[in-house]
């Protein structure tokens, strides 16, 4: 949410600036601008390529610069509320990503105190408050963390002055900011998507620190201005994970990548012979773990769908109870939570702010907590006690696809896992492991019809309504069937459970309303055919997601996709790739950019 980039060297910076930018455009698109220390600044509403189509007409160069996606929050996309914001003098500029919550009252002090503002962001506050402790304390550090100890609310920020051409000032609280170290030249980023093609030795920023950079030094500060040694990290995904590598999108990439993030997922962490799973990351908890009697999964959107999968793996197969919640209602309820309670958050970016916030009020009253999460050295990875990253590889396209794939492989693991510290017998834990060995080579099957589902997305294509339906392991398959095709192509969709048709959303169908419904050879099967006859009777049009080999419910269903057999605990796993291809499919044709849906963003860092 909101992208930020900076880069000081000795190159000129603009065409890095564009590169990086282009790069986080997952971020937001509403809005892009950048700010050349020697030479100025350009804005456009819209996307990176308005805003390299406006640098012809305002060359701009200099060897340091402050570059800004933005997500709307407060104030309209224009191009006034448009990212770098500026002092009185125009010589000291901003970028932020989060919400100054106290800026009505900062810029009423302010306005008071003579300062004129440009636009009706949170974020120019920031520039005028600096410009106001500048005065006083002369040292450009030093105004910057005065007037973050005089904001509320969050912050991840980039700041530069035209008097300190070489130096740039990141500092964040609540929204995440990555330093990337190169020779000669460092960079500042929200996250290490525009760093990795320049160097892959990053510093990660904690919440309440400040980093000043120029091309030779980097150094971190608290805010009482004490001095952090922190050591460079480095990372291991290649330029090459986060290009389309000739797919026209994202989205379809990342679908396509499903056997190859298992692989990853799993990679040394299944003995299959011993019907184990081996998890490093829990290693440190994991006598801890054997004490446990609850479990609590907070995720938000794709994530909490995954938990809801996980429910199901972990009660029947590791007989813990489980619930599990969105981030945002988690955190607003009185939780009962003790030194029993496992606290799982599964996130892909490792930033959501409302699971961030559930994680850190578990934490309070006592919690073990333990995080799913894609992004290597993300808050959640650091603030959680233990947990397991999903190497699932950077995921750009703003619909999570390989992400809840790689989400649910690892909630396998760790029923697996915690299943076998309890009452799990040795050749059940076989047969999980087993199976999920054969899972790339399942999804390869379903990957290979994809002809098939696009020429039935097309057919459905000029739909308006959906409804996808599913029962036990798969409930919650319809929940993010359902999810995918409204965010990449903005038709209504609704996801439910096979057994609730009757209590109310049955009322909806008609011939124009057609239905998902995934019904496999498994012990739902009677159940979901009898739903699927249900909606058949009032003329609705069904697509069947069945098993490989069951033919007959071709006599029912309008349209059907096969995928292969597996046990029913592994099933979302397979059941979810025909239903992401689809929504690709329907969203294609219908002309939606489905790597930047409409209003969305990646990363969700404030509430
Ligand atoms: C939907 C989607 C979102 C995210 C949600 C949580 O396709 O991507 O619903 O799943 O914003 O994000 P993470 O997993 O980064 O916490």
């Amino acid at each position: 949410m909101c992208g930020i980039f900076a880069y000081t060297g000795k190159k000129d910076s603009v065409p890095i600036l564009l590169d990086g930018l282009t790069s986080l455009e997952y971020r937001g698109y509403d809005s892009a601008g950048i700010f050349v220390a020697a030479s100025g600044a350009i804005k456009a509403v819209g996307a990176v390529n308005n805003l390299k189509a406006k640098l012809p007409a305002t060359p701009i160069r200099g060897m340091s610069g402050i570059a800004h996606l933005r997500w709307a929050t407060h104030g309209e996309p224009t191009e006034a509320n448009a990212h770098p914001h500026h002092d009185c003098q125009e010589d000291i500029w901003v970028v932020h990503n989060g919400i100054i919550e106290n800026f009505k009252e900062l810029k009423a002090k302010l306005i008071s105190l003579g300062h004129t503002f440009m636009s009706s962001t949170d974020t120019e506050v920031l520039a005028h408050l600096i410009e106001h402790h500048l005065r006083e304390k002369k040292d450009l550090e030093k105004a910057v963390i005065a007037a973050l100890n005089d904001v509320e609310g969050t912050y991840g920020i980039a700041v530069s002055s035209k008097h300190e051409p070489e130096k740039i000032i990141a500092a964040r609280l609540g929204a995440p900011i990555v330093l990337g170290i190169g020779e000669n030249e460092n960079f500042i980023a929200s996250d290490p998507t525009p760093i990795l093609r320049h160097t892959k030795n990053v510093i990660y920023l904690r919440d309440g620190e400040v980093a000043v950079i120029t091309p030779s030094s980097h150094h971190i500060y608290t805010l009482d201005s004490v001095r952090v040694e922190r050591d460079e990290e480095i990372i291991d995904w290649d330029v090459e994970q986060v290009q389309k590598n000739g797919y026209d999108h994202f989205m379809m990439k990342e679908i396509m990548e499903g056997p190859e993030v298992i692989v990853n997922t799993t990679r040394g962490r299944l003995i299959t012979d011993e019907g184990l799973s081996k998890l490093g990351g829990l290693e440190m908890v994991a006598e801890r773990l054997r004490l446990m009697n609850r479990i609590i999964v907070v995720g938000c959107g794709t994530a909490y769908y995954a938990g809801l999968v996980g429910e199901y793996m972990l009660e029947e197969y590791a007989g813990i109870p489980v619930e599990v919640e969105v981030g945002s209602e988690f955190r607003y309820r009185k939780p009962l939570i003790d030194e029993h309670t496992i606290l799982l958050a599964i996130s892909q970016s490792g930033e959501t702010a409302d699971t961030l916030e559930a994680i850190r009020e578990a934490k309070r009253k006592g919690a073990l907590t333990l995080g799913i999460v894609n992004c290597v050295g993300s808050t959640i990875a650091r603030e959680t006690d233990a947990g397991i990253y999903n190497h699932a590889g950077p995921e750009m396209g703003v619909a999570s696809t390989k992400a809840f794939v790689s989400q649910l492989t690892a909630l396998a693991l760790l029923t697996l896992f915690l299943g076998r510290q309890r009452q799990m017998s040795l050749s059940v834990g076989k047969r999980i492991a087993e199976e999920i060995k054969a899972l790339p080579e399942k999804i390869q099957t379903i990957l290979a019809q994809k002809d098939a589902i696009r020429a039935i997305a097309e057919k459905y294509a000029g739909s308006r309504d959906f409804l996808y339906m599913g029962r036990k392991y798969n409930y919650p398959i319809a929940l993010e069937g359902a999810l995918k095709l409204k965010e990449v192509s903005y038709i209504h969709a609704e996801g439910y459970g096979a057994g609730e048709m009757k209590h109310g959303p049955l009322a909806m169908i008609d011939e124009k309303f057609p239905t998902m419904a995934i019904a496999l050879s498994d012990s739902v099967y009677q159940k979901m055919t009898s739903n699927i006859q249900e909606i058949k009777a009032r003329k609705g049009k069904v697509i069947a997601i069945a098993t490989e080999g069951n033919e007959e419910i071709r006599d029912l269903a309008d349209d059907v996709i096969h995928v292969p057999k597996t046990i029913e605990m592994l099933s979302p796993i397979l059941t979810i790739v025909p239903l992401q291809l689809f929504a690709y499919y329907f969203a294609v044709k219908n002309g939606q950019n489905v790597d930047r849906p409409r209003n969305l963003a990646k990363s969700v860092t404030v509430e």
